[in-house]
């Protein structure tokens, strides 16, 4: 592992996008189409469709995606739009479907969850001319399972890898906290009012952290930040954010530093006196406590408005004791709103005539001029 001292960073400043890249529809579109529909996204846990027939459902702008555990015990991924007339198929955030079937809720169109096709269409005889079923199934795309998480890749290139080729195999310094293992504790949906890359950017850096985040620079002090991976996210889509350690006063990383749980088996003091952080871009942030896990994915509504998937896993067998996760929840609950709240402002002022060349990237923040390059390379691409 690199460390990187603060002090043996190019002192350089860099520029963030110009502000229209936060809010325009057009800039929007072309991130959809050249990030969104093209890079490996964490859907969710497999802990969200135990069993056969659960379903969840993620939003992509107006693309609408269903998860579903089908009866090989795979979770299968299919656009979430009837081939017939293009009605929305499942309309809850999450759910179960019976007999092995998707129906649709308007002319009752009936799929198989397992593979897509369709298996009736009423008043659609076999021999209608001009219409043959095995045309119309539900339009799949692909997933895989990664550390426990469902993701999914909607690139429908001939050349497009089946495997997550920009994620490690293994986690590295990381596997030792068995993420596939843990169970999510709590999960939370979160709306902000702003640009996806305003809470990407905000993610990746902890200059603010003491002018917004009191609660969280008590437990982990913003000086005690340190850097391992200075090598380019444009290369990977795994992004080693770095470390916080806790205050000397703390145990864990909570709000009031009390260790309520054990620590992860496998994991070292040291470690258990870090939070270390690391993003799978283009959208997502975990971070590693001596005894939870807290992560989020993004879900961009549109060029302004953002859905926030957070997740707390711990041991699942902590998980039957009420409240145990509580602190842990809290603590990131209310560091998640104070971030939310700084990047609406954000979002605010970057539509300003002042603030159309952007701004600038300095020390404190030089991850976010990494994922800048990482946009610019992926739109260019
Ligand atoms: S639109 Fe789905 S059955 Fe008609
Ligand atoms: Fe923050």
């Amino acid at each position: 592992m690199k460390l990187i001292d603060r002090n043996n960073l190019a002192e350089k400043a860099t520029r963030t996008f110009p502000g229209a890249a936060y809010y325009s529809d057009e800039q929007f579109q072309r991130e959809l189409e050249r990030i969104w529909f093209k890079k490996w996204l964490c859907a969710g846990r497999l802990e969200e469709v135990p069993k056969v027939g659960d379903y969840i459902v993620r939003q992509i702008g107006d693309e609408s995606l269903l998860f579903v555990r089908g009866q090989d015990g795979d979770v299968h991924g299919f656009y979430n739009t009837c081939r017939h007339r293009g009605s929305r198929m499942c309309l809850s955030a999450s759910g179960h479907l019976r007999g092995g079937t998707v129906t649709c809720p308007y002319h009752s169109w009936k799929y198989s969850m397992d593979d897509g096709h369709l298996l009736s269409a009423p008043n659609f005889p076999d021999n209608l001319e001009g219409f043959d079923r095995t045309q119309f199934p539900l339009m799949s795309f692909k997933t895989k399972v990664w550390q426990g998480f469902i993701w999914c890749s909607l690139d429908t290139e001939e050349s497009a890898e089946d495997e997550i080729s920009q994620l490690p195999a293994e986690l590295g310094y990381y596997e030792k906290y068995h993420l596939a293992e843990l169970k999510p504790g709590k999960v939370l949906t979160y709306e902000v009012n702003a640009n996806w890359k305003l809470i990407m950017e905000n993610s990746v850096e902890c200059y603010h952290c003491t002018t917004i985040h009191p609660q969280l620079s008590r437990a982990t002090p913003p000086d005690n930040a340190w850097w391992w991976n200075d090598e380019a996210p444009s290369e990977s889509d795994f992004l080693d954010v770095g470390g916080m350690t806790l205050a000397e006063n703390f145990e864990r990383a909570s709000l009031t530093g009390i260790a309520t749980r054990p620590q992860f088996a496998e994991i070292t003091d040291d470690d258990a006196r870090a939070v270390y952080y690391f993003s799978v871009l283009p959208h997502t942030l975990f971070g590693l406590a001596a005894d939870y896990v807290f992560c989020f994915s993004l879900w961009p509504v549109s060029a302004q408005k953002t859905k926030v998937l957070a997740y707390w896993l711990a041991d699942p067998d902590l998980l039957n004791q009420d409240g145990i996760l509580d602190d842990a929840f809290e603590f990131w609950d209310i560091t998640n709103k104070q971030d939310w709240t700084a990047i609406e402002l954000a979002q605010q002022g970057v539509k300003s005539r002042a603030f159309a060349g952007g701004g600038v990237i300095g020390l404190d923040d030089w991850l976010v001029g990494k994922f800048v390059e990482y946009i610019k390379k992926s739109l260019s691409e």
